[in-house]
């Protein structure tokens, strides 16, 4: 039977073979088909792990009743019932109860979420294995160093996500990691090992024996989602968190506030989003803010908060006058989009309000994230024309001031236990002298990464030129007709074109970097600036694109084994193949090429040069 299942296999796996993304750093898999089924046993540091990936322990049969079940719930929301264990509840985490969480997971995504691959083989092709072959009898998991808090909070680099895990074709796999965080990847690429069987009741890979070594080769992998132009649930944000994690990526950045909405609920200030939202109870509440960080806790991926400042503030109508030029007019002198506001510079009652902003704000962020970021992207002096202590819009006047406001705010994100990062521009463009431990994002292109990195900060790439998922689709500010409407057809956005995948899949963060420099880039994050995205359009937007960087942040730009740049060529099947995977999962991710072409031999739709 098993000698039946491999030939099937053989003469199948012309059409595109595997599997994973991102790829690993090292593998080497064969052709030989493993089935798996749910009488997998599964061993954590050699205590068995039982596990069920259904709602309710009545819904399967085989596992007795009573006291060996504890329920495991991550922020109210159902798992899985895993045996001999009481999950910690808060931002304390116990490494056995993150895999575990893991687990399960991974068993829901082989057995519930599967899908069979037709959409990836010749047509009419009988591509699935003779069912009854040999199938998955263990899964021995060893995590070889123990957790410590900085792994559920990490700063660049302070954790070791890398695993090796091997099948082997009679049946044993291994998966061994140093971190809980490595443990979750392994799955991760595990989960993808496996097609569902179209009888339904089967899964398999054609992949056996399978050995992998895999880890990141930046430390930073994140999106940026911007909450403040529009209203995500909280659902929404946690949804991404899930298709962050199965794309190995490990940082969500909420832009959280900005001068269109506040939706952050700070109690010492809670004027803030009472007049800040955009409707009463689009906000989110300490306990929200708390069970989306604790949600990407348990998937590997950290949540760091941004609060812009000092431009992009719209706080005047809940504390008036700490803030110049909000929703003035032309707004064109004051900022990049309506309705304006920044804080004012000099002004002790602004200092008191941010102490107090922190004070309540980032003890609560600190237990899940090292990080917070103070935005500082698009200050322009002209909003200081506008404060009546200043009245002025020299940058020589009010450069030591706004490094008087640096140092202030940093100092006191310091004071809390978190590190602080920044925009480019209060370095770049205001000459801002800030604390090497300063994280600097980039947005504007150019030569901005070579100087940050040369400046000694750590940097992430966030490039618009590649980077900035939202362009592309059109200008949302209205033209009258007659000058503004002749002169801005056809109504392109600033950042035109659309960022495609091959063009994502073409970049690479330290691409113009010195090399002495490039070690200070630790990574790069997509940008989803949210004027024209709703959650109806949030997954198509995303996903895949995301993930054609989420394979060069993790792999590299060039392929170890070959010493070449990745080719689009090798990647789009294996990309089609993730978005199918991630459509299987619940994201709703936009198609990268017809059907045909995924059917067909991968030459068949190559565009050659002409
Ligand atoms: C399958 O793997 C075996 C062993 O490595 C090899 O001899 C055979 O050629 C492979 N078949 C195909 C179609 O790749
Ligand atoms: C991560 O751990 C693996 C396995 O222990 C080790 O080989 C590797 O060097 C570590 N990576 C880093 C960056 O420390
Ligand atoms: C600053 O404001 C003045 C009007 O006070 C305007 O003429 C000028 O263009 C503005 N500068 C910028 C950079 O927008
Ligand atoms: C800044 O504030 C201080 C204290 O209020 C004041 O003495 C000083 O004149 C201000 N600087 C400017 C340039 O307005
Ligand atoms: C920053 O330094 C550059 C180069 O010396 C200078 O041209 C620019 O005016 C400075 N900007 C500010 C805000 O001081
Ligand atoms: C990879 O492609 C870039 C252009 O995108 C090119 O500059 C570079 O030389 C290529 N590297 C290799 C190893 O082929």
């Amino acid at each position: 039977m098993y000698c039946r299942a491999l030939l099937v296999a053989v003469l199948t796996l012309g059409s595109p073979a595997s599997a994973l993304w991102p790829a690993p750093k090292q593998s080497s898999t064969g052709n030989g088909t493993l089935f798996i089924d749910q009488t997998v046993q599964v061993t954590y540091n050699g205590e068995q792990v039982r596990w069920i990936p259904y709602t309710s322990p009545h819904d399967y049969p085989g596992f007795p009743d009573g006291a060996d079940f504890a329920e495991t719930r991550v922020d109210n929301q159902q798992i899985s019932y895993t045996a001999g264990y009481v999950p910690p509840s808060g931002p304390h985490f116990d490494s056995k109860h993150i895999v575990q969480a893991g687990l399960s997971r991974t068993f829901g995504a082989i057995f519930q979420q599967g899908f069979v691959p037709w959409m990836l083989r010749a047509r009419g092709s009988d591509f699935e294995p003779a069912l009854g072959g040999k199938r998955i009898q263990t899964l021995q998991i060893v995590q070889t160093q123990h957790d410590t808090d900085k792994t559920f909070k990490p700063q660049n680099g302070a954790v070791n996500e890398s695993y090796a895990l091997d099948v082997d074709s009679k049946g044993h796999a291994t998966l061994v990691a140093p971190s809980s965080t490595g443990i979750l990847r392994g799955l991760e690429t595990f989960s993808q090992l496996f097609f569902q069987h179209s009888s339904g009741t089967s899964w398999y890979t054609q992949l056996a024996p399978v050995s992998i070594r895999d880890e990141p080769k930046y430390p930073y992998r994140g999106i940026l989602l911007d909450v403040s132009r529009h209203w995500f649930e909280v659902s929404d944000i946690k949804h991404t968190i899930d298709a962050l994690a199965m794309n190995k990526m490990n940082v969500l950045h909420l832009h959280a506030t900005d001068t269109q909405s506040w939706p952050l609920e700070i109690p010492a200030l809670p004027l803030l989003a009472e007049k800040g939202a955009y409707h009463k109870g689009l906000s989110y509440s300490p306990s929200d803010l708390a069970s989306i960080q604790e949600y990407g806790v348990y998937r590997g991926v950290q949540v760091i908060i941004e609060i812009d400042m000092p431009g992009h503030v719209g706080i005047e109508q809940a504390y008036p006058g700490l803030s110049n030029a909000y929703a003035v007019n032309p707004w064109q002198w004051y900022c990049a989009q309506p309705p304006c506001g920044s804080l004012k510079l000099n002004d002790t009652n602004v200092e008191k309000f941010l102490d107090t902003l922190f004070e309540d704000l980032l003890p609560r962020l600190s237990p899940y994230s090292a990080y917070f970021h103070t935005g500082g992207d698009e200050y322009k002096a002209n909003n200081s024309l506008l404060d009546p202590a200043l009245k002025t819009n020299d940058q020589k006047i009010l450069q030591p001031m706004l490094q008087k406001f640096l140092d202030h705010t940093h100092n006191k994100v310091r004071e809390l236990g978190l590190v602080p990062m920044v925009w480019e521009e209060m370095i770049l463009d205001w000459n801002a002298t800030l604390g090497k431990d300063v994280v600097a994002q980039t947005w504007l292109g150019g030569g901005a990464i070579q100087k940050l990195a040369q400046l000694g900060h750590k940097v992430i790439d966030s490039s618009n030129e590649f980077y900035y998922l939202d362009c592309g689709r059109g200008e949302f500010m209205d033209f009258a007709n007659g000058a503004a409407f002749e002169n801005n057809y056809p109504f392109l956005d600033w950042c035109d074109p659309t960022k495609n995948w091959k063009l994502i899949y073409s970049h690479e963060p330290t691409d113009g970097v010195s090399s002495e420099f490039q070690k200070n880039v630790v990574g790069g994050e997509l940008a989803v600036w949210t004027e024209t995205i709703d959650t109806t359009s949030l997954d198509t937007i995303i996903w895949p694109r995301a993930g054609a960087a989420a394979e060069i942040w993790w792999s590299g730009r060039v392929d170890e084994a070959t010493g070449t740049n990745r080719s689009q060529l090798e990647a789009r099947p294996r990309l089609t193949e993730q978005r199918e995977r991630m459509l299987a999962r619940g994201i709703r991710g936009a198609p990268i090429t017809q059907l045909w072409c995924t059917q067909v031999d991968v030459h068949d739709c190559e565009a050659g040069n002409y």
